[in-house]
């Protein structure tokens, strides 16, 4: 056992109720492996958590996202050795296939502790290789958004050269889901606030971007854009807000990536009748298993693919991190330096 530093959330939760204290650092049991994590990345969901709208213990270590090096192997750990480059998981009890609802309740960043902290000790098991060519924070963005992106658009929606993805805003999630998506050889529409984020857009790939603010039916403008077909996919983060214009975006039979409400819950929207005349396939998304991250970060691997990042603050900082988040100004990842 030695001592470290962990940032912990105090109550009542905000922003600056974040504190760096003194943390302790286990050494690893059986089947654990002790970690210095070295990168963290945020998400909409830790904004959630630190602003309080998500209910959390007080003095809990937030983001459920980090990466960083071996430090120690418990007995009977074979997959990893000292001095291995790991990120976290998300759901460290769904490993594979079928999930079931209890392998859902102990997410790092709330319920449980997460990756705020200089180390920590969890079993072999809550971690997997970190792309090869990655540091540290860049890593750490692949637990929550990359591995989200990953099953919407591979897992689930097995999208194919030539289809037609449709993306919301320049969030983690998003930016992830347009590089899987190019990647797998689809078309790209993506939408955005601002005509300054659609350069960026279209910069990162997207064949054709749209202003959602500009063009209220932005899913009229999908069907034109594919020749009247609609898109075979629409990976939605908007939720009540951008529901009804994504069922309209897709195509008869498409498939609808239900991930997020970034747009907010302060309305209630669902048109029944357009998703049963379109028989559209709803598909909600809850991050993913160990196995998508495994074959994620193999794909990463393979074709040499970048994260975006918008900023990087260090631990100490972590308040401005979450600061930053809430602006909504960022493109991208925001990562964590520790
Ligand atoms: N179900 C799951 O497994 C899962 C996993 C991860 C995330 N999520 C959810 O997915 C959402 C995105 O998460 P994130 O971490 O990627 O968020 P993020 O990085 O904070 O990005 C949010 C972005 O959403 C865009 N946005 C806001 N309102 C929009 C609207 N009406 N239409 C289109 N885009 C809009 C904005 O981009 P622009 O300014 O460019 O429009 C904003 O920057 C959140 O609701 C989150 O809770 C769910």
């Amino acid at each position: 056992m030695n001592s470290s530093r962990a940032v912990r959330l105090r109550h009542p939760a905000g922003p600056d109720n974040l504190r760096l204290e003194n943390a302790v650092a286990l050494a690893p049991g059986a089947g654990e492996i002790k970690v210095r994590i070295r990168g963290a990345a945020l998400n909409f969901r830790d904004g959630l958590v630190v602003n309080g709208f998500f209910p959390a213990k007080d003095g809990l270590i937030p983001l459920s996202d980090g990466a960083g090096e071996v430090l120690a192997v418990g007995d009977g750990v074979t997959e990893f050795a000292v001095g291995d480059r790991v990120v976290s998981t998300f759901h460290p009890k769904w490993l594979d296939g079928h999930m079931d609802r209890a392998e859902l309740d102990n997410a790092p960043g709330a319920p449980a502790d997460g990756f705020a902290c200089e180390e920590t000790t969890r079993p072999a098991t809550h971690f997997t290789r970190a792309p090869q060519r990655w540091g540290h924070a860049e890593a750490a963005t692949l637990t929550c958004a990359g591995v989200t992106a990953w099953r919407a658009v591979i897992t689930d929606g097995r999208v194919k050269p030539g289809d037609y993805v449709v993306v919301q805003g320049t969030g983690g999630v998003s930016l992830f889901a347009l590089q899987f998506a190019k990647m797998a050889g689809a078309i790209i529409i993506a939408t955005s606030s601002s005509d300054e984020k659609l350069a960026r857009l279209k910069a990162l790939g997207a064949d054709h971007v749209i202003n959602y603010r500009d063009v209220e039916k932005w899913g009229e403008t999908v069907i034109a854009l594919t020749g009247g077909r609609g898109a075979e996919h629409v990976i939605e983060v908007g939720g009540p807000h951008t529901i009804g214009q994504s069922f309209v975006a897709a195509r008869t039979g498409g498939h609808i990536a239900l991930i997020g409400a970034a747009g907010g819950f302060d309305i209630d929207t669902m048109p029944f009748a357009i998703v049963q005349a379109k028989r559209l396939k709803l598909q909600a998304v809850t991050v993913g298993s160990r196995r998508d991250q495994i074959e994620m970060v193999r794909a990463i691997d393979a074709h040499g693919l970048r994260p975006v990042i918008d900023s990087t603050f260090p631990l100490e900082n972590l308040g401005d991190a979450f600061r930053r988040l809430q602006s909504g100004g960022h493109v991208g990842k925001i990562c964590i330096d520790i």
